[in-house]
């Protein structure tokens, strides 16, 4: 038997703009997916889907998490047909699009083998094995979310686009802060919405450039603002960020509504995680009190809300 766990994650910079190679930074979360693998008769391999989901979230990814299990078994070098196991995925990360819960779950996934079949892997080679995972669920990961969901805390993240591993490093926290998490309920395909706008790059070579002019300027202060708490600063690069993303045409309805919820009930900034079209937004909602009072108007507005706080250690 083997268990294994990866942490969701919250992208509080650069998605999207990550995949080009700019810094972006994520933090974890303390909820994960977990993983239990048990050897059985066979034939072959099977998954009991127990996560916690946003409705339509499992059937929408299967496909996708069905080809993501072959790129890491073979990966691995397991053959399910030879040596037949049954993998249990739970924790209480909800799956929802925006959460990193592919990552999540690759990351508890490898681990879990990594025990079941005596490997002893490092965390490095999960990692390799986590990002071959998601290779399944879109087909240019850059590689945020299964370092994030390996590694926890709050990382500045930088692709290698060279194709070699990814550098990452903590960013050093003074003191821990409240976000709020938004649902829309829409789960995106993070496959489709990187590849329109990996066409408006295409298509517009010098706008897409000046985006992601902009955005290396911001995310270089945000670092500094995090590091440093300075809370009100980061909640404008947040907004900042938004207006971006904005411009490359990932927000939606949903996701503005969101927003503009937040931003009423006094969140410092607020924008879209992740994939965005759908999935979920974050705002930045410092003190116990500040974060109730969102997630309560978002709860109101009909939407799930998800309180976390970031901390030294996620
Ligand atoms: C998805 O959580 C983040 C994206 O930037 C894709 C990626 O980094 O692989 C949209």
């Amino acid at each position: 038997m083997g268990t294994g766990y990866g942490y969701g994650k919250v992208i509080l910079f650069g998605e999207h703009f990550v995949v080009y190679g700019l810094p972006a930074i994520v933090s974890a979360l303390a909820n994960r997916t977990t993983a239990v693998l048990e050897r059985t008769a066979g034939p072959g391999f099977e998954v009991l889907d127990n996560r916690p989901a946003t409705p339509g979230y499992k059937t929408e990814k299967f496909a996708e998490q069905s080809a993501s299990l072959d790129l890491m078994f073979s990966f691995m070098g397991i053959d399910p047909r030879k040596t037949p196991f049954r993998i249990t995925l739970a924790g209480d990360l909800v799956a929802a699009s925006g959460v990193g819960a592919s990552a999540a779950s690759c990351a508890a996934i490898a681990r879990a083998m990594s025990q079941g079949f005596d490997l002893a892997l490092s965390d490095e080679k999960i990692n390799e094995i986590a990002y071959e995972g998601e290779k399944g669920y879109h087909g240019t990961p850059s590689g945020i979310d299964n370092t994030a969901a390996v590694y926890g805390g709050v990382l500045l993240f930088r692709r290698n686009l060279e194709g070699g591993p990814p550098s990452f490093a903590p960013i050093p926290l003074q003191q821990s802060f409240e976000i709020v998490e938004g649902d829309t309920g829409v789960t995106a395909s993070t496959k489709e919405v990187v590849g329109d706008v990996r066409r408006i790059k295409e298509e517009q070579p010098g706008f897409f450039q000046g985006v992601l002019r902009e955005y290396e300027r911001l995310v270089v202060e945000a670092a500094r603002a995090i590091a440093d708490s300075e809370l009100e600063k980061l909640g404008a690069l947040m907004t900042g960020n938004m207006d971006l993303l904005r411009k490359v045409r990932v927000s939606s309805e949903a996701l503005e509504t969101l927003i503009d919820i937040a931003m009423a009930s006094g969140a410092l900034g607020a924008k879209l995680t992740g994939t965005g079209r759908g999935g979920l937004m974050v705002a930045l909602t410092p003190g116990k009190r500040l974060q109730e009072k969102v997630a309560l108007a978002i709860d109101k507005a009909g939407f799930r809300a998800f309180p976390a706080t970031i901390g030294p250690r996620a």
